[in-house]
Parts: structure tokens; C-alpha cells; sequence
């Protein structure tokens, strides 16, 4: 053997080697099967803190395809990386999770492995579930293995080599999981700790409002700074806010809880159901996470920018004029009139994307509720015609330095709501 054939040989060795670590690093035993438990084996206080627990932790949302069964799984999580399928979470013995004992459950939240011993995808974002504390987890387990259990087999994870490869995502978390429980911070007093708890577990709010690395982590260190969901902006709800009136604890409390608020606007895309969910959830609950993300936001007051010649476009204040005024700027009572847009984040915040979404689609009320109405404009308006009306809204009505993206956005926002 030549002197280089021989060094080959011996990185090849430690590359080996070095995968065989991984492999053996990345391996988590299965969980032995248990029989799905008996009815009375939970009590009624445990169920009940369970279904609040689901609310704030959104999993009926995420867990239900549309027109499909509650838990049983199959709407798909888009990513950058592929299209992931939700679970089925009944408690079904061969299609859902029936067999697995609080252990497994608690396994999941914590590290993200299945009973099986296979690594989850973040998608279930098990990053946040994981400060889930060990009472809570098992009030979880109590009402998700006392639902209805429902037969039925999700589709396939579309992912391509080597993402699909599950073991691999073992590294993602060497790197990015950081496990819980969640610890007191001993700096702020019970209730900022409370909401804290809530809204970084469960509630994973960072989820959609704080952005991501390429390897689709959430950057800590931009926390809250605003993120994308599902085709819509998660605005920012730290220091770098826009939101012309700065959030305070009360106004929070109220938004979250109703989905609502005077002087910011209506809760809308995918915040809509992460609004109604925290509708049926106890108001101490949402009052912690309201003082905690005030806390976050911080309350200095924004500064309001009137950008030079604002006024220059004269198709923009028509359509304006003709198609929006009468709602936003006329005396129709709040809720059904529409706030005054300034005041809405949606056209002082840092992107174009829920504006042009709101006028795209309208809004229709959550379903099963009566609500706000706003008629959509999709056919109505040529992309020329909505590029004005934005620009025009952002330096008229925002008093904002011009978007750079509205074109962009809008042929994005064509794309999404025509297939
Ligand atoms: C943002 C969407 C989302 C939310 C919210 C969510 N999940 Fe999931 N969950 C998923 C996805 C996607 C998977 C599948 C991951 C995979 O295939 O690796 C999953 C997997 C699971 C699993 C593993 C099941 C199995 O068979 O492997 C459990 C258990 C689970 N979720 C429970 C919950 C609970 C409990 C909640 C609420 C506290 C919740 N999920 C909220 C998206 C979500
Ligand atoms: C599934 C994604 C998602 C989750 C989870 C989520 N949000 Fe949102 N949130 C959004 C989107 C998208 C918007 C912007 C759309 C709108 O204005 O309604 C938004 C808007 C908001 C706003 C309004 C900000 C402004 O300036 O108008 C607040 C406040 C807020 N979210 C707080 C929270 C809190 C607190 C949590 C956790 C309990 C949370 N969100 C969880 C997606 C999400
Ligand atoms: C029939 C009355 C009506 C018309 C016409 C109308 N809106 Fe609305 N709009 C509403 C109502 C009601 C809401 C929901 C309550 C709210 O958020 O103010 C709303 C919400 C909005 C929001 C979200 C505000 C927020 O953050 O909650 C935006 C942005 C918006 N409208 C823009 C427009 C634009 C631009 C036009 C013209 C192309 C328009 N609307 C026409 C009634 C109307």
C-alpha cells in the first residue's frame, strides 16, 4: 500500500466510526405497549385541566385535517424541507396512540421520540412542549387518552433523502433542543414566571413569531422578533413591535382572549384559531402570558415616519376611496366597521403580507361564531391596481418609509390562495 492509499484507509475508518457513534448516539429504546386504560382511570379536575392544557398547546388544530375527525391527524405541516403529516392522537389502539403509556407521552413532549424509539420531526414543536412540566404532561395524557378513539392512517411524510432518514434529526437536536422542564427565573416574581411557562411551552408562540435559521431552528437570540406561519407574518411582539400603540398587559389579555381589540385590529390567518383556542382556557392563564409578552414588548412609544410626496398616488387613494373608506373610516360601530388602519399592524408592521392577505381573502368569522366582516378582493382588483392600494396605505395611512416587497408579496399571495 502507498503511503496516501493507507491515510485513505484510515479516514475511512474514522468516518466510520464516527457514524456508527452517531448512530448509536441517535438511538432511543422503544417503550413497551401498554393496554389502552380503563374508563375512571383519570379524574375529572385531571381531564379538565387536560382540555385547557390542548387548547393552549393548539393540538386539536394542528391534529385535525379539514373535514376530518378531532386528533385524528393528517393535515399537512408545511416546510421548508418537505410537507409533514400530523399524527393521529386518539387514543386508538392500531392507528393512534392507545398503547402508549404516560411515559411514551411524556417521552414525545419532552424529547421528541415516538413509543417506537424513532426521532420526531420539529414540526411538532416538541422544542416548546418540551418545558412542559411532568403534572401537566399527565393532565395532557389523561385527555387525550380519554377522547374518542378513531381509526385511521395518516398519509406520508413527503420529505427527500436524507431528511427522511429520522435518526439524522437526532443532530438537529445535539444542536437546537434544549431540554425542559422549564425553571423558575428567579428575577421575576410568580406570575411573569407563570406566563413565561405558558407561552415558551405549551403555548409555543415563538413558533410562528420568532424567525429560523436555515436548518429551520428558531433563532434565540431574535426571540419573539417576528416570524412566518403559514403564508401570513407573525409580527414581531418583542422591542422591535410596529404596532402603532404599544401593546400593553391589558390590551394583550384582551386580544388573546377575544380575538380582538379596539385600537389594534382583529386576530386573523393562522392567530385566529391560537385566539379562539385561548378563548376557552382560564382567564389567570392568559392574563400570565399577557403580563410576560407586555413584559417582552417592552413600552417605548413608536415613532411615526411621514415619508416625502406620501400623497403622490392617485390610483391608490381612489381605489381607497371607493372600496375600503366607507368601512374603515365611516361611523359603523367596532366591531363590524373595520378599525381605523393606522392603527393596525398590519400596515405599520414590517412586512406586506397580511395586508395583502386581508384584502386578498376578506375575513370571514372563526366558524360557529358570529364576528367581523370584510368582503375579499381578489377578483375585483388587478395585482397593479393592489400594489397601489398597499403603497398608498403604508405612506398615506401608516405614515411608514415604503414596503420594498409589495410586488413580490402579491404575486406570492396570488399563487397561494389560486391552488
Ligand atoms: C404545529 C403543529 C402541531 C401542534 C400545535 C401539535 N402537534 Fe403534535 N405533531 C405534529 C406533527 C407534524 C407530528 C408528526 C411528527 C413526525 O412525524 O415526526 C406530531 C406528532 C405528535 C405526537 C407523536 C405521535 C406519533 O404517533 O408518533 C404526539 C404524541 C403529539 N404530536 C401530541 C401533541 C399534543 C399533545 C399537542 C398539543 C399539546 C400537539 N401534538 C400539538 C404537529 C403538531
Ligand atoms: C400558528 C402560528 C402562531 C402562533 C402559535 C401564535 N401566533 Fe400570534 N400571530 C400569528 C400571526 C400570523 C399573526 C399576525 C396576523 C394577525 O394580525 O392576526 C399574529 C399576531 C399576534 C399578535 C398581534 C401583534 C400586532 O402587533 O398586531 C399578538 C399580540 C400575538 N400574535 C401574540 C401571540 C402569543 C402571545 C402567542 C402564544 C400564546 C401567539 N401569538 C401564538 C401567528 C401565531
Ligand atoms: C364591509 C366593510 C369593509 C370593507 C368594504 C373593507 N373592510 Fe377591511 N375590515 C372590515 C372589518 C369588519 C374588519 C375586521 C375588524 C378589524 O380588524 O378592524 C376589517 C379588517 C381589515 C384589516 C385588518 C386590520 C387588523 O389588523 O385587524 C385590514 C388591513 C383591512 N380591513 C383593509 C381593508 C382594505 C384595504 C379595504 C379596501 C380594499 C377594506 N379593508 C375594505 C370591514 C371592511
Amino acid at each position: 500500500m502507498t503511503v496516501t492509499r493507507r491515510w485513505v484507509v484510515r479516514l475511512l475508518w474514522i468516518l466510520g466510526a464516527l457514524v456508527l457513534g452517531f448512530v448509536i448516539y441517535a438511538w432511543r429504546s422503544p417503550i413497551a405497549p401498554v393496554d389502552p386504560p380503563a374508563a375512571g382511570t383519570f379524574d375529572m379536575a385531571t381531564i379538565q385541566r387536560g382540555a385547557q392544557l390542548a387548547a393552549l398547546g393548539d393540538c386539536a388544530t394542528c391534529h385535525t385535517a379539514s373535514g376530518g375527525e378531532t386528533f385524528a391527524g393528517g393535515r399537512a405541516v408545511a416546510t421548508p424541507f418537505g410537507t409533514i403529516y400530523s399524527t393521529n392522537i386518539t387514543p386508538d389502539p392500531s392507528s393512534g396512540i392507545g398503547r402508549w403509556s404516560q411515559e411514551a407521552f411524556q417521552r414525545a413532549m419532552r424529547e421528541g421520540v415516538n413509543r417506537a424509539g424513532d426521532h420526531l420531526y420539529p414540526a411538532f414543536p416538541y422544542d416548546h412542549f418540551t418545558l412542559v412540566d411532568d403534572r401537566d404532561n399527565a393532565a395532557l395524557y389523561a385527555f387525550i387518552m380519554t377522547r374518542q378513539p378513531v381509526q385511521g392512517r395518516t398519509p406520508d411524510n413527503q420529505l427527500s433523502f436524507p431528511l427522511n432518514m429520522r435518526f439524522i434529526i437526532a443532530g438537529w437536536k445535539l444542536f437546537f433542543l434544549r431540554k425542559g422542564p422549564y425553571e423558575q427565573d428567579s428575577n421575576h416574581n410568580a406570575e411573569w414566571n407563570r406566563g413565561a411557562y405558558l407561552a415558551n411551552g405549551i403555548g409555543h408562540c415563538g413558533a410562528c413569531h420568532t424567525p429560523r435559521n436555515s436548518l429551520g431552528a428558531e433563532i434565540r437570540s431574535q426571540h419573539f422578533g417576528g416570524g412566518e406561519a403559514e403564508g401570513w407574518h407573525a409580527y414581531a411582539i418583542n422591542a422591535d413591535s410596529r404596532a402603532l400603540e404599544a401593546w400593553k398587559a391589558e390590551d394583550l389579555h384582551m386580544y388573546l382572549s377575544n380575538g380582538w381589540h379596539d385600537r389594534h385590529g382583529d386576530a386573523h390567518g393562522p392567530m385566529a384559531a391560537v385566539s379562539q383556542n385561548l378563548s376557552s382556557v382560564p382567564d389567570a392563564d392568559v392574563k400570565a402570558i399577557a403580563s410576560y409578552v407586555a413584559t417582552v414588548i417592552g413600552n417605548q412609544p413608536r415613532e411615526k415616519i411621514r415619508p416625502e410626496g406620501a400623497s403622490g398616488n392617485d390610483t391608490g387613494a381612489a381605489i381607497y376611496a371607493a372600496a375600503c373608506a366607507s368601512c374603515h373610516d365611516g361611523s359603523r360601530p367596532l366591531p363590524f366597521g373595520g378599525v381605523k388602519l393606522m392603527l393596525s399592524t398590519a400596515v405599520t408592521g414590517e412586512s406586506a403580507t397580511n395586508l395583502i392577505n386581508v384584502v386578498l381573502e376578506g375575513l370571514r368569522p372563526p366558524e360557529g361564531t358570529t364576528g367581523a366582516i370584510m368582503p375579499g378582493f381578489s377578483s375585483t382588483l388587478t395585482d397593479g391596481q393592489l400594489e397601489s392600494l398597499v403603497a398608498y396605505i403604508r405612506s398615506n395611512l401608516g405614515s411608514q418609509l415604503p414596503w420594498t416587497d409589495i410586488e413580490s408579496s402579491v404575486r406570492e399571495a396570488r399563487s397561494r390562495t389560486h391552488d
